[in-house]
């Protein structure tokens, strides 16, 4: 044990040798997401009991995007109930009616100042059950939505306080990396054999974020380059909207790019040949690791804009422009990604944020990396570890506190929209 806590550079924390419980929570964006799950020994050691995600899409789909101060509404509203189906599928969901003496009473107040239906629901929660054997907390703290992150850190901070046990902030890009190692291989990897994964090169795409990181290891990182305006996942989604898309774009954009041109040419609403679209790779032969994809979703609603209605609007010329616009994202990503990885001789290239559910960008990252000689290892996160979860934030809240590293009190745990990694 000793041995593989010393090759994963992992202390041994003053709890490592118990077996402990450790809920995470979630809110940077319009997911409401809370997980439990269970770890003890070491890095292998970790299993997830519960993990809830609930959704806010079909809110959010009028507007063609995420309304902050709305999805803090359906954070406020959600918390209470996610945390109760969590509790109960992790098996530690018990009816027991308590009075909240006084002093408590105050601190909630103090903590839920600016939300006073999320402290009406809280209170109502403990009020019922008893308090489950939780013994770490962990909770996105940034960066994401204002808004949105602190009705999900005061709710940590009110767990923490009712259950008396420690929290671990955690940065929200950091867990999307986290992602990839809730798959045992890769913690055996990560464990075992070190140097087949690292350096690496991580690439966290998002709806919120597009950066290119060099992880020198798991906790220790470098931020290569970002974007300069919208992230990958913006563009997907504005570019939906232009198209006629739903929301959220990326999934409905990959959905009508697969369609055949065999296929599409059997609507027969238009020629497929005034249809055809060629849209600019923004940036891609930059000499840095930056992005820019807003010149990219303005070229796709000015060739929008000046199309005859019937073209515009049939299905043919969605279906090319769609298909269009995710080739040329992804090949700006997979681009830059390959080259960082030759540049920093990187051992693998860690995906993850909702884009990195995208099948495209999956399959030419394996075909450019099969072309490499010695190339890099591609890891993954599964589909649904992709987007917004509570795992990720659990695994790496379990990861700080084998370390007996980043673990607060609740008092001084607060929310920071544009956190950075490192
Ligand atoms: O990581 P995530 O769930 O939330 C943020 O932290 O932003 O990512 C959501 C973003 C959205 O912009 C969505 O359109 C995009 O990820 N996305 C995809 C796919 N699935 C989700 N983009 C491309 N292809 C997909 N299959
Ligand atoms: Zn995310």
């Amino acid at each position: 044990m000793a041995f593989l806590l010393q090759r994963f550079g992992l202390k041994e924390s003053l709890g490592y040798y118990k077996i402990m419980k450790i809920l995470a929570v979630e809110t940077s964006c319009d997911d409401t997401c809370i997980a439990v799950a269970k770890g003890g020994r070491n890095f292998l050691n970790f299993e997830i009991l519960s993990s809830i995600v609930s959704s806010q899409v079909k809110i959010h789909r009028k507007f063609g995007g995420v309304y902050p101060s709305l999805a803090r509404r359906e954070h406020e509203k959600n918390l209470p109930l996610v945390l109760k189906e969590s509790l109960k599928k992790a098996d530690l969901l018990v009816r027991k009616k308590n009075t909240i003496e006084k002093k408590e009473l105050v601190l909630y107040e103090k903590i839920f100042a600016k939300e006073q239906n999320l402290l009406k629901r809280f209170l109502n929660f403990i009020g019922q059950y008893k308090k489950p054997k939780i013994h770490l907390l962990a909770v996105t703290v940034g960066p994401g939505l204002e808004p949105c992150l602190w009705s999900g850190v005061n709710f940590a901070k009110a767990l923490s306080l009712w259950l008396d046990a420690k929290i671990v902030p955690v940065n929200h890009i950091e867990a999307h990396i986290f992602s990839n190692f809730l798959s045992l291989e890769v913690r055996k990897l990560a464990v075992k054999q070190k140097d087949a994964l690292f350096p690496a090169i991580a690439l966290i795409v998002s709806g919120g974020h597009t950066q290119l990181i060099l992880v020198k290891e798991l906790g220790k990182y470098k931020i290569l380059g970002q974007t300069r305006d919208d992230a990958a996942g913006e563009a997907f989604d504005k570019i939906a909207r232009i198209l006629g898309l739903p929301y959220p774009g990326g999934p409905a954009i990959e959905k009508i790019s697969k369609y055949r041109n065999i296929e599409i040419s059997k609507c027969r609403n238009v020629e497929m040949s005034k249809c055809r679209v060629s849209l600019p790779r923004p940036m891609i032969f930059s000499k840095d690791y930056d992005f820019s994809f807003s010149g990219l979703k303005t070229a796709v609603l000015y060739n929008y804009q000046k199309r005859p209605k019937k073209i515009r609007e049939s299905k043919e010329y969605i279906t090319l422009m769609a298909r269009e616009a995710q080739e040329a994202i992804v090949e700006v990503l997979v681009k830059k990604t390959i080259r960082a990885a030759k540049e920093f001789k990187a051992k693998s290239i860690i995906l993850g944020g909702g884009v990195s559910a995208n099948e495209r960008l999956k399959s030419l990252f394996k075909e450019k990396i099969s072309k490499m000689v010695n190339g890099p290892l591609l890891l993954f996160p599964e589909k649904h570890l992709a987007t917004d979860n509570a795992q990720m934030v659990a695994l790496c809240g379990y990861f700080y506190w084998l370390k007996s590293d980043k673990i607060k009190n609740w008092k001084n745990i607060k929310a920071c929209a544009d956190l950075k990694i490192a």
